[in-house]
């Protein structure tokens, strides 16, 4: 009787959530490709072994979720007949692609090593942290491949600082959810946050300033507290190392020519007056940047040498975004660079800055990726673009067969508010991009035609923290809209559902709260 009431549940869940599985019984955050329920349960004790066919890398990630959170582990087995084996095998699948199959007699997880991982994120996810023995897991198979190859996820840690210990935190969330790319903004106007060797300065000097805002923007009070810190290279080598063995790569941000009053406040002779100024208090955008002589592209080639030695992956940002013209208006340096080159006006200078950037990070074999402003006065030939003043950035680009990240600040920054009750909430910059518009968020344009498309590597929800003050508040304004956006960039649009999402969410909410991760709890009130 028992097993025909199971047969009738799984019917009725295969039929009620078309193919996409249960809830509570897979709780999946991104929901898979495809879940197929099968009958019957896995029991998963501390009998339990693992089996590492050849080439795929160790399950140690599934062993410490196990050892912390239900206090045990699990021994490996080389006898690959052995049942009650959870075996991992390495194949040549799609890129970052897995199949979970659960069968009453094992589990067992195939995929390239990035589908390894992740299959482990949903075994881990389905385990959850409910104790109380027995470990139950319904049988399915699950077979599962991402959307799009972009998933990011940005931190702001030169506005605040986040210690070593937050980011590799914030990168294990990220890890959790299937994102594979971690946009480190580590210099601005604030604070310069990499320790760079040729020019110590950069972090004696520039990653502190001597007060910050306090408050609302329009308040424009500072506190007096010399504020500030940076990591080290040998901190940054452990962070790249972390991420990389958690299928994340980093991209740094170096920011060019604007937001570049900290480094100025180190090495004055880098802007167009020379004169000293401090490592600004204040937010915003400032007059003092980049000068474009000689002097500088020989600083900023010095500088990204030294980045493009920590941090293996293929893109460099270059920042690109908010840059006055202000000061180069009135430079004999920039006006005579105009002169010389044949450029029509500061806006071509900026472009030719960029490109000549580009040139050098292309001679590395690194690419460049900016915000969308490198695009006015004609994008460098190999930039991608991130496009962040709406979508029609990075429309352009893709239309002149550039990649594009779209990370447009209506629903992807979530330094903006998530509740409409402003007063209840922490103090934010502004915006309003709740739960449900991060997830009804579509980041391949309409307009795009297939072919178009193709250049929109996917999309990326930014935290700047002018507002943003400690780790849990990063937390905060972060999660759960990026368990949304995870699953914007990973699920086949037309299996999302934000009602399911929700009713995984809340089932996944136990997680984050053993994993005291200080989310926004708007999605539990009932309205
Ligand atoms: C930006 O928000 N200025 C890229
Ligand atoms: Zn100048």
């Amino acid at each position: 009787m028992k097993r025909i009431i199971t047969i009738v549940f799984y019917m009725l869940s295969g039929m009620v959530c078309s193919g996409q599985g249960n809830a509570v019984f897979w709780p999946i955050i991104p929901l898979p490709e495809s879940i197929v329920p099968h009958t019957g349960e896995f029991v998963l004790t501390a009998e339990t072994k693992i089996y590492v066919g050849q080439q795929a890398p160790p399950a140690d990630f599934l062993n410490v979720f196990l050892k912390l959170y239900h206090g045990f582990g699990l021994q490996t087995t080389a006898d690959s007949s052995e049942a009650n084996t959870i075996r991992f095998e390495l194949t040549p699948t799609a890129k970052e692609a897995y199949i979970l199959s659960i069968k009453p007699s094992g589990i067992k997880v195939t995929g390239d090593s990035s589908g390894l991982f992740y299959g482990i994120q949903s075994l881990i996810q389905l385990i959850g942290v409910k104790t109380g023995k027995p470990l139950k897991l319904h049988c399915a198979e699950i077979i599962d491949s991402p959307r799009y190859t972009w998933r990011g996820m940005h931190l702001d840690c030169s506005r605040h600082f986040f210690t070593k210990e937050f980011v590799e935190k914030y990168i294990d969330l990220l890890a959790s959810y299937k994102f594979n790319t971690f946009h480190w903004h580590l210099t601005d106007d604030q604070g310069w946050r990499i320790e760079i060797k040729k020019y110590p300065k950069l972090t004696s000097v520039g990653a502190w300033r001597h007060g910050s805002m306090v408050g609302a923007y329009s308040d424009h009070k500072f506190d007096t507290i010399r504020y500030g810190g940076f990591y080290t290279q040998n901190d940054i080598r452990e962070v790249v190392a972390y991420a990389r063995a958690r299928h994340i790569t980093i991209v740094p941000e170096i920011e060019m020519p604007g937001h570049s009053v900290a480094a100025i406040a180190a090495y004055p002779y880098l802007s167009c007056t020379g004169k000293q100024i401090d490592v600004q208090k204040e937010w915003g955008v400032f007059d003092d940047v980049y000068c474009t002589k000689d002097s500088t592209f020989a600083f900023m080639e010095d500088v990204l040498a030294e980045v493009m030695t920590l941090f293996p992956g293929k893109y460099i940002h270059i920042g690109g975004d908010e840059c006055p013209k202000t000061r180069w208006k009135t430079c004999p340096h920039c006006q005579a660079l105009i002169k010389k080159e044949g450029l029509k006006d500061e806006h071509e200078l900026q472009s030719y800055f960029i490109r000549r950037i580009e040139k050098f990070v292309n001679a590395h074999r690194k690419q460049i990726i900016g915000w969308d402003e490198i695009l006015e006065g004609g994008l460098a030939p190999n930039a991608a673009v991130m496009s962040w003043r709406g979508t029609e950035g990075g429309i352009i680009a893709a239309r002149q067969k550039h990649m594009v990240v779209m990370t447009p600040g209506k629903p992807c920054y979530f330094d903006h508010y998530q509740s409409r009750n402003k007063s209840k909430e922490p103090h934010a910059i502004g915006g309003y991009n709740p739960l449900d518009s991060v997830y009804a968020y579509n980041p391949t344009p309409g307009v795009l035609n297939a072919e178009e498309s193709k250049y929109i590597m996917g999309a990326q929800g930014n935290v700047w923290t002018e507002y943003i003050l400690t780790g849990n508040q990063v937390e905060y304004m972060a999660v759960p809209r990026m368990c949304a956006l995870a699953e914007v960039l990973w699920t086949p649009a037309e299996k999302k559902s934000f009602v399911f999402f929700l009713s995984r969410l809340k089932v996944n909410s136990a997680i984050l709260d053993r994993k005291n991760i200080h989310y926004a709890k708007h999605f539990l009130i009932k309205k």
